[in-house]
């Protein structure tokens, strides 16, 4: 059984953390998302696993030596600077996928508990030609869409409808089981969007199938989604680990960090992860934030609700407010007051404080 991954977008609404990593690389809880869906394909048994890419991304993935989980991972690129779409790139690896057996595609941003082998199971009985995970949101509006009926066939199937027009609650959830036949309803060499051009034809068609996935699921798209995954596996995985730290760090669960050096007087969390040599000064406050590994937090610093790239450094006294985003490499100054909402670019130097809400390039 294979599986293809689509990882080819630019993850514009993460920057500036995805301007030096691919969504897909995004740590969750210290782990790269792509590491939690290799991890459950694996599970599922499946080991074949296709890479839809741009060439940014198999560079990052391999500067990354991204855990394989005993998968064998292979790639296909969209053409330089002619991105596929969500189909072009299904259509692309036809020849790689081959025509032999029924296959799953993953969207690569997504953070899903899917059950794959219940997915196929039903996509077998049902004898579709494609069958989608639908989920259940509160406001369907910003995704696709879909209208089941009793034996789980879908009726009607419409990308990012208007609020008032939505049909149904039961949403794309990313993950899909094709059978060959896919190939012949998407067009070859241009982009193509599944969502927009093939689901609604093969609804209509009567050969598009859904399985309600009932357990997590969470689209990494902007950076509230990104800080909310991390809360959720926190509060459902990492509750009862246990850490050790010195006398006088006060540890306010849940947090999660591994191989860091706190000093005294600090206090972490809640709802706070620390990546693997994360240094952390006396009388530092961090809450509800995700601070990537190699990053320097001088005394006295103090940071809220606020995403921290990688190898940053973080002055004394410097105050970092919530929905603040620092790009890898760059410098706070002491005593640097960052207000809510900044945005700061990969490798830039902060010296002054910044009271409205903009992005530093
Ligand atoms: P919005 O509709 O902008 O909110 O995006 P979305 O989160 O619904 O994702 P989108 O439909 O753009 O992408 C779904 C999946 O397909 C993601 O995992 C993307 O990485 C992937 N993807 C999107 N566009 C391309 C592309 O041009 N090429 C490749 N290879 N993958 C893509």
């Amino acid at each position: 059984m294979k599986a293809v991954i689509l990882a080819g977008d630019f993850a514009t609404r993460l920057r500036p953390l995805s301007c030096t990593r691919p969504k897909i690389l995004f740590p969750i809880v210290n782990k790269p998302l792509l590491e939690w869906t290799l991890e459950r394909l694996v599970k599922n048994n499946i080991r074949e696993v296709i890479m839809a890419v741009n060439y940014q991304t198999e560079i990052a993935m391999k500067q990354h030596k991204v855990k394989k989980y005993g998968t064998h991972i292979s790639y296909s690129h969209d053409p330089l600077r002619k991105p596929l779409g969500t189909g072009g790139p299904i259509k692309k690896a036809e020849k790689q996928i081959g025509r032999d057996a029924t296959f799953l595609v993953l969207n690569g941003d997504i953070y899903a508990d899917a059950n794959y082998t219940e997915i196929l199971k039903l996509h077998e009985e049902k004898g579709a030609v494609a069958t989608i995970a639908l989920h259940k949101v509160k406001d369907p509006s910003r995704y696709g869409v879909a209208e089941l009926t009793e034996d789980n066939r879908i009726k009607r199937f419409i990308e990012k409808p208007p609020q008032k027009e939505t049909p149904t609650n039961l949403i794309n959830a990313g993950v899909y089981a094709f059978s060959p036949e896919i190939f012949e309803h998407i067009p070859e060499g241009r982009a193509v969007s599944m969502e927009r051009e093939v689901f609604p034809k093969l609804a209509d068609k009567g050969m598009l199938y859904g399985y309600v996935h009932e357990g997590l699921w969470m689209d990494i798209g902007k950076p509230e989604d990104y800080l909310e995954i991390n809360k959720i596996l926190l509060n459902s995985f990492f509750t009862q680990q246990k850490l050790k730290v010195k006398n006088g760090v006060e540890i306010k669960k849940p947090v999660f960090f591994d191989k860091v050096s706190l000093e005294e007087k600090s206090v972490i969390g809640p709802y706070t992860v620390l990546g693997q040599n994360v240094t952390v000064g006396r009388n530092v406050c961090i809450q509800n934030s995700v601070i990537l590994p190699n990053t320097k937090i001088s005394d006295f610093a103090s940071i809220k609700g606020a995403i921290v790239g990688e190898s940053v450094f973080i002055g004394k006294g410097a105050k970092i407010s919530e929905g603040c985003i620092l790009g890898d490499h760059t410098r706070i100054g002491d005593k640097v007051s960052l207000a809510k909402g900044i945005l700061i670019c990969p490798a830039k130097e902060v010296f002054e404080s910044i009271q409205e809400n903009r992005c530093i390039i």
